[in-house]
């Protein structure tokens, strides 16, 4: 085929476009001047099969037109042509064949074999077609796993959603490549369906480095170090109504995370052999990069919490508390995990609140933030073992039992903000293991005590309002998340 290097007419593609439709009429008729010919009246036979070959011809200058777009994959395109052609030309012979060799004994035996070699002609087209439009792996995409097992195919690629890409655990993200390892796998996700060896949309192949250097139909699609001038991203950052936005309406895009991702590799000087260890990630990326080495996968993190089955609460010892003021609400959808708020019950103090002993094995998230609790209920809040988040801002809480609060194995987010607690108090917490999130604005840790328990704990994200804002969503995202 000749790829025409001065554009194509907008007529030549107009017309090309209508390939995947007439393509059908050929087919059918085909098909039907065989069937015809085999199990039934064979007089209207040449008929049908005249105009088989006629719209034959039309779906071959049409699929021609639609080739000049360049966007396909040439070797199946000279197959699909081919065949294409032989199909017409087949038809035609068929039209003439069983019009004027029925009577003729000896011609009229070659025309069963032709029938035949015409439907497998067809078909083998049609597929060719369907290859060109929809990948190699189109039919074979959905192969049930019982299957894949039986033949040895590997096993179907988790289906991704915009909301939730796998992330793959990455044991030593230091020694990853970026490109490779970590944008990569997003890429081949969401953008080969259309830029690979068999289709090039916009004439941009990206299922290889070379080839993402290459560009596509307007040039270079990466400006290595600067990422906003990188057409790649610059088509994902477009509004999604935006006609140029990739990719196309109705398939899953990049998420914010898979942005960044691309951001920094390009920013980074799109370097395709370029370890995470040699390149310098903001904290959005560290982040990222944490959740790579652990494996978890985007979208909420949750707590190993809700892998647990416990029993449920006592629907009266809920009420109790729920007389009291406190919401006191499922975490979990058909899980017995609570969530207690004293949003509206901050008149209460520790006396009060003993009533979230019989609670104590459910509790996930607590917050008393403005209650008058005093550092005696820190004993009764140490045995509640499956605390995740713990909201104890604004309370007269002090240094003095916070290190009750060391055998909670699951607290990842503690907030102490505007609470007499210090220096001393946060050492004490440097002892909790799963700890994540400490916010200690407007306490009586200084900027010492912080860089001190970072030292202990460079894990964990301290906010001492200094950045961000107030309050950080990102906790009751966690806990909140599950419950929808
Ligand atoms: C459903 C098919 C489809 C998918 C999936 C897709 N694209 Fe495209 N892409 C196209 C089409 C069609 C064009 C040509 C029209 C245009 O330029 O908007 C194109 C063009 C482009 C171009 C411009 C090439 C040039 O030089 O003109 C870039 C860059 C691009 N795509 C990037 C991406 C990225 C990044 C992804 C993954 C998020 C992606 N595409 C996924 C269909 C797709």
């Amino acid at each position: 085929m000749v790829i025409l290097e001065a554009p194509v007419s907008d007529w030549v593609l107009f017309f090309g476009h209508f390939h995947p439709v007439l393509v059908h009429l050929p087919i059918g008729m085909l098909l039907i001047a065989v069937i015809q010919y085999f199990f039934a009246s064979k007089k209207s036979v040449p008929y049908v099969f005249f105009w088989a070959f006629i719209s034959a011809v039309f779906s071959c200058l049409m699929g021609w037109a639609l080739s000049q777009s360049g966007e396909y994959d040439e070797k199946t395109l000279l197959f699909h042509q081919w065949l294409g052609v032989a199909v017409a030309v087949l038809s035609g012979a068929l039209a003439y064949m069983t019009a004027y060799w029925v009577q003729d004994v000896v011609m009229a035996r070659l025309i069963k074999p032709s029938l035949i070699i015409s439907v497998i002609l067809i078909t083998l087209t049609g597929h060719f077609g369907g290859n060109l439009t929809h990948g190699s792996d189109y039919l074979t995409a959905y192969v049930p796993q019982p299957i894949r097992g039986w033949v040895g195919m590997e096993p179907r690629a988790e289906q991704g959603s915009a909301s939730e890409p796998a992330i793959r655990k990455i044991a030593n993200i230091q020694t990853a490549l970026i490109y490779q390892d970590l944008v990569q796998p997003v890429l081949k996700q969401k953008c080969w369906s259309c830029h690979n060896a068999e289709k090039q949309k916009g004439k941009l192949r990206m299922d290889s480095p070379e080839f993402l250097l290459a560009g596509g139909e307007d040039g270079a699609i990466i400006k290595a170090g600067f990422p906003e001038e990188s057409e790649i991203l610059k088509r994902l950052l477009l509004p999604e109504s935006d006609e140029h936005h990739m990719p196309p309406k109705g398939k899953p895009g990049f998420t914010e995370e898979e942005i960044n991702l691309l951001h920094w590799w390009l920013k980074e000087g799109a370097d395709f052999k370029k370890k995470v260890k040699d390149a310098s990630p903001d904290t959005k990326i560290k982040t990222l990069l944490a959740r790579y080495s652990r494996g978890e996968s985007s979208g909420p993190y949750l707590s190993p919490v809700f892998k647990m089955s416990i029993s449920e609460a006592d629907e009266s010892d809920v009420k109790d508390l729920q007389k009291l003021g406190l919401l006191v609400n499922p975490s979990a959808k058909d899980q017995p995990f609570l969530e207690v708020n004293a949003v509206n019950a901050q008149g209460l103090g520790d006396k009060e609140l003993e009533g979230l002993a019989n609670i104590q094995e459910q509790i996930v998230s607590l917050k008393l933030g403005k209650t008058k609790i005093s550092d005696a209920t820190m004993k009764q809040i140490a045995s509640m073992p499956l605390l995740i988040l713990l909201a104890l801002d604004h309370t007269n809480i002090t240094d003095k039992n916070l290190s009750a609060l060391e055998g909670l194995r699951y607290l990842e987010s503690l907030n102490l903000y505007g609470t007499k607690v210090s220096d001393a108090g946060l050492a004490t917490l440097a002892k909790i293991k799963s700890l994540k999130h400490l916010y200690v604005w407007q306490s009586k840790v200084s900027d010492a005590g912080i860089a001190l328990f970072k030292k202990a704990k460079p894990g964990v994200m301290v906010d001492n309002g200094f950045k961000g804002k107030w309050p950080l969503e990102i906790d009751t995202v966690r806990v909140e998340e599950k419950s929808k």
